[in-house]
């Protein structure tokens, strides 16, 4: 199933009845957009992660709207071929309303898809973007805009009533009406079941091989953020060396009177 064309939600969503695994890697700024498309990935997520790679926060929840609104306009201008979505930072969907109505805001600036965390909480709000027109993609397992309560970054489903409320949060994620699903940090045997027990795709992330497609930070992926990188994520390149060693050789020749 080789896209010519623009990749939609329908898309996504017919991929897994053809048996194609979807690859998506996350963006926030233009160049890395058009490199990901150039690359052939379908989908790049402009993820609230965007708050530790790149501004420096020790977690997600100090990501704002106004930061997403600026990140996915970056992606955007590059147009890609690739679905183009966008989280929905911490506290932007506890009401149906004002998920719709920030959600607005972050098709506003180019998104094509909108992502928010949680299961069976947060289904009325799903439906409700569904309502507006609004192609949302879910997220369960472990949610890291709730990884203060949480603790840390834990996998999810390794106890008998984990499975089944997370069994229940992705059935009831498909039911109001997403086209893919987000599974973070979820024990693979489970991540395995939900995958077959859903229609639409899944999409892991540290929940092991056998969901519908994977997901990853591209700074992870490409070495860009070499003081923390997550067990499960194996770098392909090592961009941080790239760019320490040019930097390192830059203030050589200045500093020796060779640079031109
Ligand atoms: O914010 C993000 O990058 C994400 C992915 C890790 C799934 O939500």
């Amino acid at each position: 199933m080789e896209p010519s064309e623009k990749i939609t939600p329908d898309w996504i969503r017919a991929a897994k009845a053809c048996g194609e695994r979807i690859a998506a890697l996350t963006a926030y700024d233009y160049p890395t957009a058009r490199l990901l498309d150039e690359a052939g990935v379908p989908v790049i997520l402009v993820g609230d992660s965007v708050g530790m790679v790149v501004l420096g926060y020790p977690d997600t929840t100090e990501v704002t709207l106004a930061d997403m609104r600026h990140h996915v306009a970056a992606v955007a201008r590059a147009k890609p071929r690739a679905l183009v979505v966008a989280d929905l930072p911490y506290h932007t969907y506890q009401t149906e309303q004002n998920a719709v109505a920030n959600a607005r805001l972050l098709t506003g600036a180019g998104a094509e898809a909108i992502k928010l965390e949680g299961g069976v909480k947060v289904a009325p709000e799903i439906r409700a973007l569904r309502a507006a027109g609004i192609a949302v993609m879910g997220h369960v397992g472990m949610l890291p805009q709730s990884v203060r309560e949480e603790g840390g970054y834990k996998v999810k489903g390794r106890s008998e009533a984990e499975r089944e409320r997370l069994l229940a949060d992705a059935l009831a994620v498909e039911e109001a009406g997403a086209f893919a699903l987000v599974m973070e940090l979820v024990e693979p045997e489970l991540a395995r079941e939900i995958s077959v027990r859903l229609k639409i795709p899944t999409i892991g992330i540290g929940s092991g091989p056998n969901c519908d497609g994977q997901i990853l930070v591209t700074h992870d992926l490409v070495g860009a953020f070499p003081w923390f990188r997550p067990k499960f994520a194996i770098a392909k390149a090592d961009v941080a060396s790239a760019i320490r060693g040019a930097a390192e050789e830059f203030v050589r020749q200045v500093r020796g009177g060779g640079y031109r």
